[in-house]
């Protein structure tokens, strides 16, 4: 058995262990969701700002749109229908996304995999910048923020006033900001814990994702994986180190693991490239 195998082996014994329970705090309201009479779900931002991403800009940072490369929108679709199937099973309504290293992909995946979630009509997406030590979520959706987590952390910020939804139906982001305090204090506070269970408790239908720093460098993916039902790992093709993905399989062992993106896998490897005309 290799040392991969190990690690996953032990990180799915202690999951099966333990288990952290809900918290619960006050609510404040963010959108009116309307249900139709098949389901579908098309949210009134009545606290919401709406801030509409730029299409072509969106495609220059790989973020996908209804006209982006359809293989790869497809990789995201297989990806959320992967998840979903696991989700589904064991009632999960959270995922933190994160790696080992930095520049390995988490916040494409999040935003990617965010807004592949969103496109089911039957759901909302609240796509939470976690990630206070190199925010990029905003950037990458090209819209501007105001108040930001880190305010709401340590100057009461409204949380109402933070949300934002990029013009894509049923997607609001939360944006993360750079504090000056240490972020993984914030985010083990108690304030972080009432803002996660209020998120949580809010809209039934809601999934939450979490964008996180790197796992081995900061502690800070440990608090957030407290927060979220489970782990998405993401793991740079030909740059990730075993070991490190070891490590970090480790640091979250007590959580449930939704499985790993392999990212960045060159064209020539990736059968879906050459399905069809592409
Ligand atoms: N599948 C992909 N194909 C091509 N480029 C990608 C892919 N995934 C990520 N990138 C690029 O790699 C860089 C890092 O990606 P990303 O910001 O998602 O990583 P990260 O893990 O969030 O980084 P950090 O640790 O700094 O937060 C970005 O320039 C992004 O555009
Ligand atoms: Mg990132």
């Amino acid at each position: 058995m290799s040392m991969l195998e190990k690690a996953l082996n032990r990180a799915r014994q202690a999951r099966q262990e333990g288990k952290a329970g809900p918290i619960r705090d006050h609510q404040e309201p963010e959108t009116v969701s309307q249900t139709g009479s098949e389901g579908i779900i098309n949210p009134v931002y009545t606290h919401t700002k709406v801030c509409r991403a730029d299409h072509a800009l969106l495609e220059r940072r790989g973020v996908i749109t209804p006209d982006f490369h359809p293989a790869i929108v497809e990789e995201y679709n297989l990806l959320r229908a992967k998840l979903e199937a696991i989700m589904i099973k064991n009632g999960f309504k959270s995922i933190l996304i994160t790696s080992p290293g930095p520049e390995e992909g988490k916040t494409l995946t999040a935003v990617n995999l965010a807004i592949s979630l969103s496109r089911e009509a039957s759901r909302t997406v609240l796509l939470v910048d976690a990630d206070m030590r190199n925010p990029a979520v905003t950037e990458y959706l090209g819209i501007s923020k105001g108040p930001v987590l880190f305010e709401h952390l340590t100057k009461d910020a409204p949380l109402k006033d933070l949300l934002i939804n990029p013009g894509l139906p049923r997607l609001t982001v939360l944006p993360a900001g750079t504090p000056s305090d240490y972020p993984a204090d914030l985010l083990a506070s108690p304030a972080m814990k009432r803002l996660v269970a209020d998120i949580k408790d809010r809209y039934p239908e809601r999934t939450i994702i979490f964008d996180s720093p790197p796992l081995t460098a900061f502690s800070d993916g440990l608090y957030l994986a407290r927060y979220a039902d489970a782990v998405l790992m993401v793991v740079r093709s030909g740059v990730t180190k075993e070991n490190d993905l070891i490590h970090a399989l480790e640091n979250v062992s007590d959580r449930p693991l939704l499985g790993t993106v392999l990212n960045r896998v060159k064209k020539d490897q990736c059968a879906a490239y050459s399905y069809g005309k592409y």
